[in-house]
């Protein structure tokens, strides 16, 4: 009730006042008189009430304006506004203003003190607030008018205050922020079918935030900036609900009241408190333009803005603040408050440049090259559509390895080292490659035919060495075993088992002892003469629109005397090999009448079939295999030479027709033969298109006996032998 008492107090006297001198009410005490009004009346009323989610805010006008603005009152009371220095209420407080009071104080001492002014002009006029309206104050509109129109922001109160702090003055009406509080209670109320006669209101949160000014119930001549929102410290008040409702009901009523307090500064509503954004962040293309929105504070500052860029290389802003990136990189677009330079806000922006090279791929991130040779690695840049794939090339040794603006390493001296692209582009995208230059003339790498054995004591086996490069002048090997009394190895390779047991058996360059291979060996006792019978299963499953036929393959695998039968067919071939000791000496003696047969009746059409390679020993086949080895390396070889142990030819039972070479597929014996050889019991082992399942590269020269019911059979499903009894051909 205080507030409405002094705005009372005020109200009446302004409007009795008929002559100066004149009584100001202090704006200040008005405002908080207001403040605890509406705190207190407005939370106790809704707590009460048990509303749903009621919001009472009060707010008053501030004292630091040009205006003083009473809040309103209800009843009788009517509202004043009070502007000081503007005397014709025209919203400047200019010359004209100044020329009033003169010619009302010249009036006053001249009529015997009738003023020519109105109350409220008596108490407008009054400007210095000495309790006479006079030249003083006409001097300070003026002063005033001249501030204001270079661009002062201050209120004519804080003008002429800050005037007073200049000199020693001793007037008390200094306007100083204010603290106002704003309320808001939210009562919730949740019924629940208890049985239960009790109800409580209970405060369950109390948050102090800053907020924009509220809207007042605030009357005056024209909206005036009252309350202004800052981050400087506040007051903080706390307010609960202090009483609660108790109803008896048959349900207990739970109620729950939030309070929230909003407490605000008040300070020079003209300046700029903060700046807020509506990014902080800004992520932009080459050539991309975005914008980080404003909201300076308070509502009824002076906004206007200036932009910066910490690096306008990366990006440029406006004016407005509208940010185009110019090149990738990172920069900081900054906003400052023109009338309060200390107010500033800074948005990160990042410009990546999409034609950009962000990713180098290589061919080979590892090259060896003999000395003198050269090799090279060829680059992806990525992403595909970037502008500029320009290289970079370097080598962490160009002494070893020197590379060429287009890539070409050229191997100059053993050794490893490091060669680099980069992009021209993007210096920091990179990619590297392992280079290791050796000597030509000396071995490198040993490469062997098997890396695992497994020996019957008293046999013996051989892993075939490729020594490389293949330029090595001194190829000779050296071979060791980690243990001889389990295997010993001769200075040839052959590796001989001799009692129960694993051991290592290593082979090294003699011109370059680092350079070393190892095979695991094991060796077993002598097994009894066994006959092992295994049985794979092949499902196969067709699937068509309408049905699913499943048919089911079962093959019986054994070995018989060191070969392998499946279904009862020899087989030979990389995953099945002989043993050492596997007993045929010559040709099949059935597959040599039926050879003969065939031969005569493609001589009957004019054609001749001549036997080129029948049957091989087991040091025939080493021997053929190793000079393959030798002239082809160890992986071509295995591609059309059988390793010794895993031919055809050591059966008996398999035969090279007429030339051994490619041209053989084009010559008339060769379409006769694809048309009638199974007649006589013969298939064509290597065919074309089969050499994934056959293991080797195809052959038409090649063909082995199996019976004329078996061979029809196979020529029939148009299946390889080892897709016709489902078998693999690999070496372990
Ligand atoms: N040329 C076949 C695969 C062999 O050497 O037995
Ligand atoms: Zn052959």
């Amino acid at each position: 009730m205080r507030a409405k008492r002094l705005i009372a107090s005020v109200l009446s006297f302004a409007l009795c006042a008929g002559a100066m001198p004149v009584v100001t009410a202090s704006a200040e005490e008005s405002v908080s008189a207001a403040v605890t009004m509406g705190v207190n009346s407005g939370i106790a009323a809704d707590a009460a009430n048990n509303v749903g989610a009621a919001a009472v805010t009060t707010t008053t006008a501030a004292t630091a304006s040009p205006k003083v603005t009473t809040t309103t009152a209800t009843g009788n009371e009517s509202v004043v506004t009070i502007r000081i220095g503007d005397l014709n209420n025209d919203g400047n407080i200019d010359a004209i203003d100044a020329s009033a009071i003169l010619a009302a104080y010249a009036a006053s001492a001249t009529n015997g003190g009738a003023s020519t002014l109105s109350a409220m002009q008596t108490i407008a006029a009054d400007v210095n607030k000495d309790g006479n309206a006079d030249a003083v104050d006409a001097s300070n509109v003026l002063a005033y008018y001249a501030y204001s129109a270079t661009n002062g922001t201050l209120s004519i109160e804080d003008y002429l205050n800050s005037l007073k702090k200049q000199s020693p003055a001793t007037t008390t009406t200094t306007a100083k922020p204010v603290t106002t509080t704003t309320t808001k209670v939210t009562t919730t109320t949740t019924a629940k079918p208890v049985s239960s006669t009790t109800s409580s209101a209970t405060a369950v949160s109390s948050t102090s935030t800053t907020q924009a000014p509220v809207p007042t119930t605030t009357s005056s001549v024209q909206p005036v900036p009252s309350t202004t929102t800052t981050t400087a410290p506040v007051t903080t008040t706390t307010t609960q609900p202090s009483s609660t409702s108790t109803t008896t009901t048959s349900a207990t009523t739970t109620t729950t009241t939030t309070v929230t307090l909003t407490t605000t500064t008040t300070g020079d509503p003209y300046k700029v408190a903060s700046i807020k954004l509506s990014k902080t962040e800004i992520e932009l293309s080459v050539g991309a333009g975005d914008i980080s929105y404003v909201t300076m504070l308070p509502a009824t500052a002076d906004k206007r803005e200036i932009w910066s860029c910490s690096d306008e290389s990366v990006a440029v802003v406006d004016n407005e603040g509208w940010i185009v990136g110019k090149a990738e990189g990172i920069c900081v677009v900054t906003v400052t408050s023109l009338s309060n330079p200390a107010v500033k806000a800074d948005i990160k922006v990042t410009v990546r440049d999409p034609n950009k090279v962000n990713a180098i791929r290589l061919t080979k991130t590892d090259i060896r090259i003999p000395i003198g040779g050269g090799d090279i690695s060829y680059v992806t840049m990525l992403p595909a559509n970037a502008t500029n794939k320009a290289e970079i090339w370097t080598s962490s040794d160009s002494s070893i390895a020197s590379v060429n603006s287009e890539g070409w390493i050229t191997g100059l001296k053993e050794g490893t080292c490091v060669v680099t692209v980069s992009s021209k582009a993007n210096p920091e995208v990179k990619a590297t490659i392992n280079v290791t230059v050796t000597d030509p003339t000396k071995v490198s790498e040993i490469k062997l035919s098997k890396y695992e054995m497994d020996l019957i004591i008293g046999t013996s086996d051989i892993s075939y060495v490729t020594m490389l490069p293949k330029t090595a002048a001194n190829v000779d090997e050296v071979w060791t075993s980690s243990n001889p009394a389990i295997a010993s190895v001769d200075n040839w390779g052959n590796v001989y088992g001799l009692s129960e047991g694993s051991c290592v058996v290593s082979v090294i360059s003699k011109a370059n002892p680092s350079v070393k291979a190892d095979i695991k060996v094991t060796v077993r006792k002598k097994p009894l003469p066994t006959t092992t019978t295994t049985t794979t299963t092949t499902t196969t499953t067709t699937t068509s629109a309408t049905a699913t036929t499943t048919v089911t393959t079962t093959h019986l695998i054994q070995n018989i005397n060191g070969a392998t039968y499946v279904d009862g067919i020899l087989i030979v071939n990389k995953t099945y090999g002989l043993s050492k000791d596997y007993s045929a000496s010559a040709l099949n003696g059935n597959a040599v009448a039926q050879f003969e047969l065939m031969k005569k009746e493609a001589e009957k059409v004019g054609l001749t079939l001549t036997c080129s390679s029948g049957f091989r020993s087991y040091a025939d086949q080493e021997r053929i295999y190793n000079n393959y080895v030798a002239i082809n390396g160890i992986l071509k070889a295995d591609t059309f030479s059988a390793r010794p142990g895993h031919s055809e030819h050591q059966t008996g039972l398999a035969i090279d027709l007429n030339t051994i070479d490619m041209s053989f597929a084009n010559t008339p014996e060769y379409e006769w033969l694809e048309k009638n050889a199974h007649k006589f019991g013969f298939i064509i082992r290597y065919p074309k298109g089969k050499e994934a399942y056959t293991g080797y590269s195809y052959e038409p020269w090649h063909i082995r006996f199996l019976g004329a019911a078996t061979a029809t059979a196979v020529y029939n499903s148009g299946l390889c032998l080892e897709e016709y009894l489902g078998i693999t051909s690999a070496y372990k």
